[in-house]
């Protein structure tokens, strides 16, 4: 890219919307894979690398990344984590997963490090990547040639993008899944009832593995970023508001959700610098695409973030749509024509995982959840006391190969 902006006309193979996770891993593939692409994104490159999100990467997509050589520095700065806490009636379980699930681990990688990483690897082959490209439009996705065209926001000039397959991973709001022409999608939503305020705090992590405490008063999550960031979860009413979260009343708040009644633990509390409220809703839409347009990621699919799945589907989405368009180039349609029931599949594994474990963290507050706390501590006590059960959990928790 040079100082005046692109061609106003450029031609490539797949033009890539979203320069997230899933675009990313798609255009670096590609790429690997000898296949001409574009990718074009909305923010700056340094909003992208910044945007904290999801932090726990599934071993299996450690080793697709290291295989195209894309974890380099994901294995020196990652925690490798095998065990999670569960805090209950004030009493801490852990479960060895890794033990349960063939020494599997997960990789704790804050997004953010992987969108710096990939976006390093793609520029520094070569690769054309698009920053702030505004007004993104889609056209002709019916027809062989599709093409997509934008405004260059740093020298205002209008661009169009040739191509045979648009990648629409642009996550939930993006342009490309509401391209689609209306009634050829089906949409599946679900709203969870919950909400949770997410907080990420400059403070070292109280814990060597991540805890899920279980209380009357809503459930309360300590997630790992780095040796000097954490994040927090507590589940609030829906309706809740941010306003209502002082920080004082986060810390109180963590300090009682997450209190051991034995033994003595202590919450390092440190500043916060993002509080957010997070609705728990899922979403998917089928078939992941729509003539050349393929989806992957948030475009497709939104998961809660219980059981940190997230990110993990986005990537195994653009794994596989790279795979298949390499394969399209190479003579073969098969994995193309299969491309949306694949990833499906195990969307709606993680969606249906993540809902059991959303229904095992949280009951209502106060009485009215009083059954329903019960039933989660009955499903928290299976896991812990049955090897069938808990090596379930784990295939689940540290995702299926
Ligand atoms: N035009 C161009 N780019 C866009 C547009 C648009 N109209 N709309 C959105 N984008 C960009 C966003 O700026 C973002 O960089 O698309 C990218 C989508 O990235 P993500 O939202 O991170 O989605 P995805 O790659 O599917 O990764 C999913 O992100 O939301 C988290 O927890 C989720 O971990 C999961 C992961």
């Amino acid at each position: 890219m040079t100082n005046s902006g692109p061609d106003p006309v450029s031609a490539t193979k797949v033009a890539v919307i979203g320069a997230g996770p899933a675009g990313l891993i798609v255009a670096n593939l590609l790429r690997k894979a000898g296949v001409d692409c574009v990718v074009v994104e909305r923010h700056t490159r340094a909003y992208v690398e910044q945007r904290p999100r999801a932090g726990m990467i599934e071993h299996r997509v450690v080793e697709m990344l290291r295989r195209h050589g894309l974890a380099d520095r994901l294995d020196q700065m990652a925690d490798a984590h095998t065990s999670c806490e569960f805090r209950i009636d004030g009493r801490r379980h852990e479960i060895d997963y890794s033990a349960l699930y063939g020494g599997r681990r997960h990789y704790v990688y804050p997004q953010q490090e992987l969108v710096t990483d990939l976006v390093a690897a793609f520029l520094g082959t070569g690769g054309d990547l698009r920053f702030q490209a505004e007004g993104v439009r889609l056209h002709d996705l019916d027809t062989e040639r599709p093409s997509v065209t934008y405004t260059d926001a740093a020298t205002g000039r209008a661009a169009r993008i040739d191509c045979d397959f648009v990648a629409g991973c642009d996550g939930f709001h993006g342009v490309s899944r509401a391209s689609v022409p209306a009634g050829a999608l089906t949409e599946y939503s679900h709203h969870h009832g919950i909400n949770w305020l997410s907080v990420l705090a400059a403070a070292p992590p109280s814990t060597r593995s991540v805890i899920y405490a279980i209380h009357p008063d809503g459930f309360a999550g300590h997630m790992l970023r780095s040796s000097t960031v954490s994040r927090f979860y507590l589940q609030c009413p829906v309706g809740d508001s941010v306003d209502n979260w002082p920080d004082e009343r986060v810390w109180a708040e963590l300090r009682k959700r997450l209190a051991l009644r034995d033994e003595r633990w202590t919450l390092t509390e440190g500043p916060i610098t993002e509080k957010r409220m997070l609705d728990m809703r899922s979403f998917v839409v089928e078939p992941m695409g729509h003539g050349r347009l393929h989806l992957a990621g948030d475009a497709a699919h939104v998961i809660t973030p219980v059981g940190g799945k997230g990110m993990n589907l986005a990537l195994h989405d653009g794994e596989r749509l790279a795979e298949a368009l390499a394969a399209h180039y190479a003579g073969s349609d098969a994995l193309l024509g299969a491309y949306s029931e694949t990833c499906l599949r195990r969307v709606w594994r993680c969606q249906e995982f993540s809902r059991w474990m959303t229904e095992m963290l949280h009951a209502p507050a106060g009485e009215g959840g009083a059954f329903q706390r019960r039933l989660a501590v009955a499903r928290l006590e299976h896991i812990l006391s049955s090897p069938v059960a808990a090596a379930a959990f784990a295939e689940d928790y540290l995702g299926q190969d």
